[in-house]
């Protein structure tokens, strides 16, 4: 089964990305990185930096954009172009109101009309090949399912599904059975996504699901950066291994963030976002010294009491 890391705006960065795969080898087949979105009409300069291929050495990515119409979708597109990608991938699912109020993300699911003319568009771009993630609807499950005919009939090499709608944000649980009417229509291969945190887990909707193209997990790998690893090799890490090479990856992060950022101030608020998911891992006690640190000796002290 392939294993995409998912999109995670704020945590899996080109850094994160790279120093993860070299600390937990090949293990992931895709780090698809998070959304593109347009600033007054241009991509910022460090989403671009972000998926250059310069920055992404050894590692498979897929870039992704975020649009409300066709219009913002070629000007994203070219944007991509020009850093050499020649697979882009389209957000579809963003539950977050500043985006999905204006019609991007999950907000795109309720405008079938503007879903068609971006799937038209991409005819436009026989040189790249396209995909998309979505969630199954922005208030109601069945809007995805009857966006289908469109899906099913546009140039998408698959289709990411997370079966949540975006009112719902993260809360409650996923929906399977949407999940599955989903699936049973869709003619594009898809990839399930949607709290996932366990190898067994992976097992389990494999085997429930044998058509399905891939999984995708984001924060079960924030919490657990081994669970891919742990899958493909068919091993399970104990507690004390994982969290001596969740070490080493914080190491690498570390002193990343340390030479590429200015000051102590700047340095600390990225480094703690590390430590978000990763309570479970390494107990209330110390997870909450790492979260309080004021200075950076504080939480090097902090890190190293773990
Ligand atoms: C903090 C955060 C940032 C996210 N950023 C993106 C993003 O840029 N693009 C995207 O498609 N999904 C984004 N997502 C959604 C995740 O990719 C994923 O679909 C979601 O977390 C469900 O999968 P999981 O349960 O395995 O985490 C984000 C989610 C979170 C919690």
């Amino acid at each position: 089964m392939n294993i995409s890391f998912a999109p995670l705006q704020g945590y899996t960065d080109a850094a994160y990305r790279r120093f993860h795969n070299q600390v937990y080898g090949d293990c992931i087949d895709f780090y698809y990185t998070p959304f593109i979105h347009l600033h007054n009409g241009e991509p910022r300069h460090r989403d671009i930096r972000d998926i250059e291929p310069g920055n992404n050495q050894g590692i498979n990515i897929v870039p992704q954009i975020i649009c409300r119409d066709a219009n913002e979708f070629h000007t994203l597109v070219n944007a991509v172009i020009a850093t050499s990608h020649t697979h882009i991938d389209i957000n579809m699912g963003c539950p977050f109101p500043p985006q999905s109020r204006k019609g991007r993300g999950s907000g795109l699911l309720v405008h079938p009309d503007t879903v068609s003319e971006i799937a038209t568009a991409i005819d436009q771009y026989p040189q790249l090949t396209f995909s998309i993630k979505m969630r199954l609807g922005l208030d109601n499950p069945q809007q995805a399912i009857d966006l289908l005919p469109i899906f099913n009939q546009a140039r998408l090499t698959h289709i990411t599904m997370h079966p949540r709608i975006g009112t719902q944000q993260y809360k409650g649980t996923v929906d399977m059975q949407s999940f599955a009417r989903f699936m049973a229509k869709c003619e594009k291969p898809v990839i399930y996504n949607g709290d996932i945190t366990t190898p067994e887990q992976i097992d389990i909707i494999a085997e429930q699901y044998p058509n399905l193209h891939g999984i995708m997990i984001g924060r079960g790998l924030l919490a657990r950066p081994s669970l891919a690893l742990e899958y493909k090799q068919g091993i399970t890490l104990g507690q004390e291994e994982q969290i001596e090479r969740m070490l080493e990856l914080h190491s690498l992060l570390y002193e990343h963030y340390s030479t590429v950022l200015q000051g102590d101030a700047q340095l600390l608020t990225k480094v703690k976002t590390f430590w978000d998911h990763l309570e479970s891992l390494i107990g209330h006690k110390p997870h909450k010294a790492i979260k309080k640190a004021t200075s950076i000796a504080k939480y090097n002290a902090a890190v190293q009491a773990i």
